[in-house]
């Protein structure tokens, strides 16, 4: 393989998953900063193809990192130190749910869009305060556990690749054939329900939950005269007062 294809493959996985010894997970998460950081700084210091080039490679990145913490570390660590410090988890989740919507809107904007610029330059100053948080935080709290950090290493970089193969961390413009392809899918299924309502009807509920089918009422007999009674109640005059 030509060392630049090489490179490149290497850069878009990160080292964890390029032969390199496996990483702990404080050591997956710092080298995740420092690229982030690193992309950012190009970002700011680059103008044209350069800077739009940049801007791909930094969501990447963060998609991946973020679903490593949130399947992975956070949950875990949390087990141990969650109970001392609920809102330190509860504020890195906001910070990240935050950044996630900056970047489904970069995702879905070119980069000569008016204020995607403005938009990637924000995100990189809420991503910053969020790696600062989790540096004098939440690391320096996993150091003091018990928690098998070379293990969870090993976990999160499988995370990682997989969200990295699976496209999430693509942005649209790579993702657009996909989105099309599936988006006809579903009209073309959308169509086959309308002419098949009964099918439709025979699913399970879209939203997951599992409802209980309706009780089918059982008709109960009605005893001799109850009948002729009430129709006697009905006829019954409203007696005047
Ligand atoms: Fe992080
Ligand atoms: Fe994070």
């Amino acid at each position: 393989m030509a060392g630049g294809t090489f490179s490149t493959i290497k850069s878009f996985f990160g080292a964890e998953t390029s032969g390199d010894a496996p990483k702990s997970a404080l050591e997956m998460i710092r080298d995740g900063h420092e690229r982030v950081q690193r992309l950012f700084e190009e970002f700011e210091s680059s103008e044209g193809a350069e800077r739009r080039r940049v801007v791909p490679n930094a969501l990447r990145e963060l998609v991946a990192h973020t679903a490593m913490e949130e399947e992975i570390f956070y949950p875990r660590l949390r087990r141990k130190v969650g109970a001392d410090d609920p809102s330190m988890f509860d504020e890195a989740l906001e910070e990240h749910h935050v950044a996630k919507v900056l970047i489904g809107e970069l995702q879905n904007m070119a980069p000569g869009d008016e204020r995607f610029d403005a938009k990637f330059k924000v995100l990189a100053e809420a991503v910053r305060h969020h790696i600062r948080e989790e540096e004098s935080k939440m690391l320096p709290r996993a150091e003091g556990t018990d928690l098998d950090l070379a293990q969870l290493g090993q976990e999160m970089a499988r995370v990682k690749e997989r969200v990295q193969r699976s496209g999430r961390a693509r942005p649209r413009s790579e993702r657009r054939q996909t989105a099309r392809d599936g988006a006809r899918a579903s009209r073309s299924s959308s169509a086959a329900e309308r002419r098949s309502p009964k099918k439709r009807a025979n699913q399970p509920p879209r939203s997951g939950r599992t409802s209980k089918p309706a009780r089918k009422r059982r008709a109960r007999p009605v005893a001799s005269g109850s009948r002729s009674k009430m129709r006697g109640r009905s006829r019954a005059p409203a007696r005047s007062r």
